[in-house]
């Protein structure tokens, strides 16, 4: 079991200590603290790794956080459930929030700091911001079309993070694909000192991705869900077996996902990896198209996505 050790006093300068797998890992909640623990390590020549997330820590988190800790010399995680990139207010008043469990779990992945600031904290005493960071181009297609200023939101709080963070490598999954497309375009458009690693999606043996969403589905929706895995592994063998045609691709995955009535299919889209657009159709060698699959199931919505080299 952990142990949490209170070091400091009130939310707004609260410093923690916890100690779970051998690791002894600081809950710091402010920016200044944050910004503080990362800039020493620096200044002692040590180097940082970041891992952004919204709590509800699970194995595929854990992956990213061990992934920082043996590559870099201090791993650390920020928890912060962003209100700027939820577009369904039900939706932010559902997701996990779970912050001892997230510390412990962080810690025992090898994290030794963990940023988990109020919204208060983190947006200052004007609420919420008024600058939004807009990734022409990316952020209203695909799931952006969906879900619509949710990159805006992704983007804006990133971009925060990342400036308080400072020089460091910052690890994010690929279950995310538009979203770590959209962190790699604003880290270069803004030069942040940031090196950008995407890590492979992290799955239950059944082929569901983990993810916080998950914890929202009933037993019985839990039973379909690596559906959603499969539909898109029936279409990369179909790709792999010839069939290219991304149209066809798409609707194979969405006929798959209609075809269980406890879905509820919001999109599919078949495109070119690197540039998220329409493949071409000549396209150049070592290039993949993904396929990126939407659908909610219950009170979850759920997204993958699969890479075809073409
Ligand atoms: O992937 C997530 O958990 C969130 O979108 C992120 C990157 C932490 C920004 O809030």
């Amino acid at each position: 079991m952990p142990i949490l050790e209170d070091i400091g006093a009130g939310r707004s300068g609260r410093t923690t200590t916890c100690t779970a797998g051998g690791g002894a890992c600081r809950l710091v909640v402010t920016r200044a603290a944050f910004a503080r623990a990362l800039e020493s390590a620096r200044a002692e020549g040590r180097s940082v790794g970041l891992v952004p997330t919204m709590g509800a820590l699970h194995e595929g988190h854990a992956s990213l956080i061990g992934r920082a800790a043996a590559q870099c010399d201090l791993a650390a995680v920020t928890v912060f459930v962003n209100p700027l990139q939820f577009d369904r207010a039900a939706d932010l008043a559902a997701y996990p929030r779970s912050l001892d469990a997230d510390v412990a779990a962080a810690a025992g992945a090898g994290a030794t700091v963990v940023f988990a600031p109020s919204a208060a904290e983190m947006f200052g005493p004007g609420g919420l911001p008024g600058t939004t960071v807009h990734v022409t181009g990316l952020a209203d297609r695909l799931e952006g079309a969906s879900r619509p200023g949710h990159f805006d939101g992704v983007a804006t709080i990133v971009t925060k993070l990342l400036a308080l963070a400072g020089r460091c490598r910052a690890y994010f999954g690929e279950k995310d694909f538009q979203q770590l497309a959209v962190v790699r375009r604003l880290v270069a458009d803004l030069s942040l000192p940031v090196q950008v690693i995407g890590c492979p999606t992290v799955r239950a043996v059944d082929g569901l991705a983990l993810s916080s969403r998950n914890a929202l589905l009933t037993a019985d929706e839990r039973s379909v869900a690596p559906l959603l895995h499969a539909a898109l592994c029936s279409a990369a063998r179909a790709a792999g077996a010839g069939d290219r045609d991304p149209t066809v691709l798409a609707a194979m995955v969405a006929d798959a996902l209609t075809a269980e009535p406890r879905f509820r299919l919001d999109r599919v889209d078949a495109v070119d990896a690197a540039t998220l657009g329409p493949p071409e159709p000549d396209p150049a060698p070592g290039s993949e198209l993904r396929i990126l699959a939407a659908a909610f199931l219950g009170r979850a919505r759920l997204i993958d996505n699969l890479g075809v080299p073409l």
